[in-house]
């Protein structure tokens, strides 16, 4: 039987260890750097993985993404025989969404601009507008994107997404393809990002795609820093073209302090906290996969490594 890694900067393990043990009693969970034999380890559990990389564990059976992302992993630095895998948790997908109805809610009934004019001690009044008349795109509409736009939706928004394929999902217009993207945002006021960060998606959020949204509209970006083409975004909120930006991920996080987007009063900055993973409810996932592994089957949640994805 061989031992599983633990590896990340982020999570702890010993929250994993209880509720994994209890699906695994001979699970042996062995924490980076202390993991004894290089050659014992057969599966990796890792946020990002060590700087040495994977490489030297010789007998790795999958790598189990400790986010639902797996651009962090840098796919193509990691053994190609070796399947990954990321996490679908509902724990996860929940405050994914919960996150992005707060931050669309807030431009839609001015928060933004209240919270600068109690600053100023100005009363100025702002007639709100009902949802049914707002319109939100979310780009991406996976397992996060599809659940956000749900969200959205149930709480009167109007919802326009966008993907590779075309989706079906009660409600929400869908549009698909390299045209698609720029359609889906003439219509949305609102663009949330969900995009996995691949070759195809990076620099997405650019200046072609805020000139082809309404002017004054506003920006979440929760996918990853990379989709942000950073010297567009200053301009496009000096012009007005965007009226106010809402970012949890960066380039380089932590964001460095002496940051242009620390000092935009339209820009409001989360600190990569929209949505993390429940170890409780993300464990028999783990534990599932584990077992794939070991017995040489196709992985939950695998991802496509050609995709990206
Ligand atoms: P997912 O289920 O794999 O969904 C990805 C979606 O993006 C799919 O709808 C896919 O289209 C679409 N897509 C990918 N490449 C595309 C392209 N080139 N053109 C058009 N559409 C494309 O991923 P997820 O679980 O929703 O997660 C999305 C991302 O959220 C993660 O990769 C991660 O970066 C980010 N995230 C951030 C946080 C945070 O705290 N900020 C937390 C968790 C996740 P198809 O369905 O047609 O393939
Ligand atoms: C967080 O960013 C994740 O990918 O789960």
């Amino acid at each position: 039987m061989g031992a599983v890694l633990f590896c990340s900067n982020l999570d702890d393990p010993e929250e994993w260890r209880p509720p994994m043990t209890r699906l695994m009693p001979d699970l042996e969970l062995r924490v980076y750097p202390n993991f004894g034999k290089a050659d014992d380890i057969d599966v990796a559990m890792v946020w990002r993985p060590p700087a040495e990389g994977l490489g030297q564990f010789k007998n790795l059976k999958a790598i189990l993404s400790l986010g639902a992302g797996v651009d962090q992993l840098d796919l193509s630095k990691l053994p190609a025989s070796v399947p990954v895998a990321r996490l679908v948790d509902d724990v996860l997908t929940t405050a994914m969404a919960e996150y992005c109805l707060l931050a669309a809610l807030r431009y839609h009934r001015r928060f933004d601009v209240y919270e600068r004019n109690a600053r100023l001690k100005k009363w100025e009044y702002h007639i709100p507008r009902p949802a049914a008349q707002r319109t939100v795109g979310v780009l991406g509409l996976g397992v996060l994107g599809a659940a956000t736009a749900e969200k959205l939706k149930l709480n009167g928004f109007k919802v326009v997404g966008w993907s590779r394929a075309p989706k079906s999902i009660a409600g929400v217009e869908s549009f698909a393809g390299p045209d698609g993207i720029y359609k889906m945002a003439g219509k949305a006021e609102i663009v949330i990002n969900l995009l996995p960060l691949t070759p195809e998606t990076r620099g997405i959020l650019n200046k072609k795609l805020f000139d082809a949204m309404p002017q004054g509209s506003y920006l979440i970006n929760v996918g990853r820093g990379g989709h942000l083409t950073e010297d567009d975004l200053l301009p496009a909120l000096q012009s007005g073209r965007l009226a106010g930006a809402t970012l949890d991920v960066f380039q380089k996080e932590p964001l460095v302090a002496d940051h242009a987007f620390w000092n935009q009063p339209a820009i409001l900055i989360t600190p990569h906290v929209a949505s993390t993973g429940g170890a409780e409810t993300a464990a028999p996932q783990v534990v599932e996969n584990i077992r794939r592994a070991r017995a040489g089957k196709t992985l939950l949640n695998q991802v496509d490594k050609a995709k990206g994805y």
